[in-house]
């Protein structure tokens, strides 16, 4: 297996690639599903442009660049549950995937993701609590968090003192990132410094930003994207952060 490279494909095809227990730790948000939500408010997120916050929305209305994210609902979970299974199959014995999801009203009713991670070893739930939120809906109050599940297999352990961050996290929402859903880079440092992980892979990453925190850390990484034009966007980030170590080397030189 080649690491610290982006391989654009699909992520089903490209893990089945892989051997078993190959890698330590999954760090990953897939596609939501949000275009086939039941409700007509999310799309009324669209905004003019002008506002930093509500452009987050609408570029999530708009879909991704080559996956429009609107999939029949048990055709999303049966796809969700086979990308978590050979997430599984992949991670070693002492390895953990944390899988990042949104929970949303849908019909009136709170749609949690239990449908997905139901059978997995979910170890923990870790609330992700965003700066805002948004919501157009006057049925409900303005969702400000989303969930990141800890799936591990039974020996996974964070490295020594590193459960003092505890269970709800804020970060405050990417917004200087063209790419409609990134994580926080320091989210995703969070999670890979509270373990020993050095073979870190991301299926969905988008805009890599699990591969820019792995090089700033020092890891392995391996992600995988299916849209051509976000893995070039993910390979210009991870240069630019290999440039600044190499330049801040020359100049502590
Ligand atoms: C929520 S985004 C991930 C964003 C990423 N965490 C970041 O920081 O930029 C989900 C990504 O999954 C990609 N995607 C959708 N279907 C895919 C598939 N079958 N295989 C690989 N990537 C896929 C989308 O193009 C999108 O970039």
């Amino acid at each position: 297996m080649e690491y610290n490279k982006i391989i654009c494909g699909d992520c089903i095809d490209v893990m089945r690639s892989f051997s078993d227990e190959s890698i330590d730790l999954v760090i990953t948000s897939p596609p939501y599903n949000l275009r086939n939500s039941t409700s007509g408010n999310f799309k009324k997120g669209s905004n003019n442009g002008t506002n930093r916050k509500l452009n987050f929305v609408s570029n999530l209305v708009n879909g991704y660049d080559t996956y429009d994210d609107n999939l029949p609902h048990e055709v999303y979970v049966r796809w969700q549950r086979e990308c978590l299974r050979e997430m599984l199959r992949l991670i070693k014995p002492d390895g953990a995937i944390f899988y990042n999801h949104k929970w949303r009203v849908q019909s009136g009713l709170m749609q949690d993701r239990q449908d997905i991670v139901n059978g997995f070893p979910v170890r923990q739930i870790i609330i992700w609590r965003r700066a805002g939120g948004v919501n157009f809906n006057d049925g409900y109050f303005v969702p400000t968090y989303e969930v990141i599940y800890l799936i591990c297999k039974p020996q996974f352990k964070l490295l020594p003192t590193m459960n003092r961050y505890g269970d709800v996290w804020t970060f405050t929402q990417e917004l200087n990132n063209k790419h409609p859903a990134p994580f926080p880079v320091n989210l995703v440092k969070r999670i890979i410094s509270s373990t020993a992980a050095e073979i870190i892979l991301d299926p969905f990453i988008g805009s890599g930003t699990t591969a820019v925190a792995a090089v700033q850390l020092k890891r392995k990484y391996i992600g995988i994207e299916i849209s051509e034009t976000y893995c070039k966007m993910a390979n210009e980030r991870i240069e630019q952060v290999k440039n600044s170590f190499i330049y801040s080397t020359i100049v502590e030189v």
